[in-house]
């Protein structure tokens, strides 16, 4: 199986990419903010308090995502060809449990590809977003920046985790989207060799 983890800040291109690579690869791709979104759109208990947060910019509970991840997990069994986990892990309790879920479906993350971008274009592309996707984190850029510093704060250990296991990959996020592909699948062979 392949298993990516598409890693980097808000606004660096993950949901973008993902979208390449689920067709070049044939993965499943799974998304935390579209699980959640999907939760907030059908008025779910775990939607309208996971929206809370979201709204603000700061993170839904570990418990709430791991538990998402793990019942998508066993809906697709053993029988897909790989996950691209997009958003998921962003805390090293998530990265964590993601590997203890995978163990029990014999398997395990692949490789960590990191899409590096700075704070600046981070918040112009959410803002540009914010003018016509609806989410309601893109709109200000208060809110913005909190995702960022949330990032910044809470999320980059989770590189770490990955670097002490051999399963780090980082490339430049800024450039065309074909470019930007290109390399992602060049670290894809790397790992895969
Ligand atoms: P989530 O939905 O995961 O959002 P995010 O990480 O903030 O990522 P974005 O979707 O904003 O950006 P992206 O990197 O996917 O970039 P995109 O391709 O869209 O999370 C939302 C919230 O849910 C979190 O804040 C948190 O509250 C909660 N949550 C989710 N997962 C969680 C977890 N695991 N634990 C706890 N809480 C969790 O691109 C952005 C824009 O840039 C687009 O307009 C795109 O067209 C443009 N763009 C893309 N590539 C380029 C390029 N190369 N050049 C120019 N523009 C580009």
């Amino acid at each position: 199986m392949l298993n990516l983890v598409l890693f980097g800040p808000p606004g660096a291109g993950k949901g973008t990419q993902s979208e390449y690579l689920i067709r070049k690869y044939q993965l499943v791709h799974l998304s935390t903010g579209d699980l959640l979104r999907s939760q907030i759109a059908s008025g779910t208990e775990l939607g309208l308090r996971a929206k809370l947060l979201m709204d603000q910019g700061l993170l839904v509970p570990d418990e709430v995502v791991i538990g998402m991840i793990e019942s998508k997990l066993t809906e697709h069994g053993e029988s897909a060809p790989g996950f691209i986990f997009d958003g998921f892990p962003r805390t090293v309790k998530q990265a964590e449990a993601l590997d203890d879920l995978l163990a029990h479906h014999n398997t395990g993350i692949t490789t960590m590809i990191a899409l590096v971008v700075n704070e600046e274009e981070l918040i112009r592309r959410l803002l540009k977003r914010g003018e016509t996707s609806g989410r309601p984190d893109d709109r200000d850029e208060a809110t913005a920046r909190r995702r960022v510093s949330v990032y910044n704060n809470e999320t980059t250990p989770v590189a770490s985790y990955y670097e002490q296991q051999g399963k780090f990959a980082a490339i430049n996020g800024i450039g065309t989207i074909e470019e930007i592909f290109a390399s992602i699948c060049q670290k894809i062979d790397e790992a895969q060799a």
